[in-house]
């Protein structure tokens, strides 16, 4: 006989309140502890392991979804956006979801699969946004009525320490959002020139200092993890006889991390690679919004849009980036430097 399953015990922490990411037991079960993490959310905090959705209504809006169309939420995530364009395009209606992170995508597709939408009005690939124009060769061989592009990281990646994109506790030096490809960012530091590196901190991150940064990480030979990487930038920050703001120096170790995980990752690539093919993955009139976090990303999609007007393929672009509401940024301060632009396909 099967003995019966021993109930899971929460884990052990210090003090008072978990306070790591694996302890907060109860924001990891969001459907036994709702009332904890509403009071999370409340407070303008992100619950451990979930992501909350930006400008949702905002999307909705430029999307301008009906029912039987065929959308893409090319960065799938938590599955915020793409509940709400599921239920947009109902009935009859299809969400092609993808996303390249192989540890979050199946969490997310149980929990869609869950909200009870018919089982074919979903599908859901493991795959780098690069290669849409395959599936939707493959899926919607007429193409698509609309495509959101949420980009860079989830809330679940940034703040899970084993995954290694944050430097507020110490993690290993990896920074992949698909683990099972390509190289973690220790190694690809170990395999790059100090040249290399300094392109990627300026171009990436328009970071001042790039050059004495990338000197600075080369010197220090193999880096444990994170805490030690921002270290070398924090000790190598150029000061002279000048007294340095704490915050200047901060904000060059997130550059830092941000153009090292955009290297590790090859985001801008996947990025141009996605934008170059997109309008061939569009029906005529097909809505586009993509969400940005920083200028490099903003830049790119501007170009490519305005582009896209200047050779037929867009009818309308917009002008303007829009950005979230103060409620939503006093709400959830992770949608900031969120900024919002969309095109439609011409006729
Ligand atoms: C900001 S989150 C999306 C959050 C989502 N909109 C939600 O509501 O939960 C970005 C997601 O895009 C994924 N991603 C980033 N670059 C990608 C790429 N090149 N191909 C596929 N997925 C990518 C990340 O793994 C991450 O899960």
């Amino acid at each position: 006989m099967i003995p019966p399953e021993k109930p899971k015990r929460r884990p052990r922490y210090r003090g008072k309140n978990p306070r790591a990411f694996h302890e907060k037991y109860k924001e990891h079960d969001p459907a036994r502890y709702a009332a904890d993490v509403e009071k999370v959310l409340a407070g303008g905090k992100t619950p451990a392991g979930m992501h909350r959705p930006i400008m949702v209504r905002e999307i909705l809006e430029v999307l301008a979804l009906k029912p039987g169309e065929t959308v893409v939420d090319a960065t799938l995530g938590y599955g915020g956006h793409s509940r709400e364009l599921l239920a947009a395009v109902q009935p009859g209606g299809r969400l092609l979801a993808l996303d390249q992170d192989p540890i979050e995508l199946p969490k997310t597709e149980e929990r869609l699969r869950a909200l009870g939408f018919p089982a074919e009005s979903l599908i859901v690939r493991r795959m780098n946004y690069a290669g849409l124009h395959t599936l939707v060769a493959a899926e919607a061989p007429e193409g698509v009525d609309a495509v959101l592009a949420d980009l860079g990281l989830s809330s679940m990646q940034i703040d899970d320490p084993a995954r290694g994109f944050t430097f507020k506790t110490d993690a290993p030096l990896d920074m992949r959002m698909n683990p099972r490809r390509g190289l973690p960012a220790g190694e690809l530091l170990a395999r790059s020139s100090a040249e290399e590196i300094g392109r990627w901190l300026a171009d990436f991150s328009d970071e001042p200092h790039a050059a004495v940064f990338a000197q600075a990480i080369k010197k220090a030979g193999a880096l444990p993890g994170t805490r030690a990487l921002a270290e070398v930038v924090r000790r190598a920050f150029p000061r002279g006889s000048r007294r340095v703001a704490e915050e200047d120096v901060e904000t060059s170790v997130r550059r830092v991390f941000q153009a090292i995980r955009i290297a590790v990752n090859d985001e801008f690539g996947a990025l141009e690679t996605f934008l170059r093919h997109l309008p061939e993955c569009l029906r005529p009139g097909a809505r586009v919004a993509v969400l940005t976090f920083h200028s490099g990303e903003d830049r790119r999609v501007k170009q490519a849009f305005k582009q896209g007007a200047r050779d037929g393929f867009y009818a309308a672009v917009s002008e303007e980036v829009t950005v979230a509401t103060p409620e939503e940024r006093r709400a959830n301060p992770r949608s900031a430097p969120a900024k919002l632009r969309w095109a439609v396909r011409g006729p």
